[in-house]
C-alpha cells in the first residue's frame, strides 16, 4: 500500500511575520498520521519553518536546489547538501514555473534530481503539459518524454526513493483543475511507463496531482486509484484549507 502524501508549495510567498502566523496555524491542525505531509517554503524561511514545526509531523522541503550536490563556487545557488543541513527532507525539481521562466530543460532537471538524492533528499519531480500540447492531443507524449529523459540518464532505480507530481501547466494557479478522470488517465500512463521498466518500483512510487487542488475537489481527485495525494500551491497558504486537504488524503 502506498502512503498518501500532501505537499504544500508556498512558491514565492510570505514574510517572516506571515510565515510565523502560518506556522502557528499549522501547529494547531488535527492532521492524519497516515499521510506524509510536507511544506515547501521559500528558501530564506526554511530555518524558521523547520524550527517552528519541530515536534510536528509536517516535514519541510525546498522548492529548488543546485545542480551540484556539495558546496562550491556557484553564486546565488543553494546546494542540496546545505538544504539537508538546514533540515529539509524533500526538494521539488522541474517545476513548470522554473522550466518555463528559468529555461530549466530536462538535462538540468536530471542533474538536480541526482544531486538531491546524493544528499539524502527525496526529489519531487514535476512533469506536465501545456494547454496547447493537451489540445493537440500530445499530453501523454510530453509527460512520457519528460519521464523517459530521466530514466534514460539516471536509470530506473532512482525512482525507488522519489515522488512524481503530475501538474498540467494549464491547471496551475488558474482555478482550472483536471477532472479526476483526466488526472487519473495521465497518472495511469506514468505508472505503466515505469512498470515497463520495473514493476515493483512503479507500484511503490507516489504520484501526486497538482493544479488548483482545494479542499472542495481534493477528495474526489484522491479517490482515483493512481492519485496518491497532491502538490498544492495557493491553497497551501491557508492552514485550514491545507488541513482539510490533508484529511481528504487520509480518508
Ligand atoms: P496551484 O495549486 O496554486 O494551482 O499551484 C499548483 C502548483 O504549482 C504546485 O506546485
Amino acid at each position: 500500500m502506498r502512503r498518501t502524501m500532501v505537499a504544500g508549495n508556498w512558491k514565492m510567498h510570505g514574510t517572516r511575520s506571515s510565515i510565523a502566523e502560518l506556522i502557528n496555524s499549522l501547529r494547531c491542525l488535527a492532521l492524519p498520521s497516515s499521510v506524509d505531509i510536507a511544506v515547501f517554503p521559500p528558501c530564506l524561511y526554511i530555518k524558521q519553518v523547520v524550527d517552528g514545526l519541530k515536534g510536528n509531523l509536517i516535514q519541510v522541503g525546498a522548492q529548488n536546489s543546485a545542480v551540484e550536490p556539495t558546496q562550491g563556487a556557484l553564486t546565488g545557488e543553494i546546494s542540496p547538501s546545505q538544504l539537508a543541513d538546514a533540515g529539509c527532507s524533500y526538494v521539488i525539481v522541474g517545476h513548470s514555473e522554473r522550466r518555463r521562466m528559468m529555461g530549466e530543460h530536462d538535462g538540468i532537471v536530471n542533474r538536480k534530481f541526482a544531486a538531491a538524492q546524493a544528499c539524502g533528499l527525496i526529489p519531487v519531480l514535476c512533469i506536465g503539459e501545456a494547454l496547447e500540447q493537451r489540445e493537440s492531443g500530445n499530453t501523454l507524449k510530453v509527460v512520457s518524454y519528460q519521464l523517459g529523459s530521466l530514466i534514460k540518464e539516471l536509470g530506473m532505480s532512482v525512482f525507488a526513493n522519489a515522488v512524481i507530481a503530475y501538474e498540467p501547466i494549464w491547471g496551475i494557479g488558474t482555478g482550472l483543475t483536471a477532472t479526476p478522470q483526466q488526472a487519473q488517465d495521465v497518472h495511469a500512463a506514468i505508472r505503466t511507463q515505469l512498470s515497463e521498466e520495473t514493476s515493483e518500483i512503479a507500484q511503490g512510487i507516489r504520484l501526486l496531482y497538482g493544479g488548483s487542488v482545494k479542499a472542495a475537489n481534493a477528495a474526489e481527485l484522491f479517490s482515483m486509484p493512481d492519485i496518491d495525494g497532491g502538490l498544492i500551491g495557493g491553497a497551501s497558504l491557508n492552514a485550514n484549507e491545507f488541513g482539510e486537504i490533508c484529511r481528504a488524503a487520509g480518508n
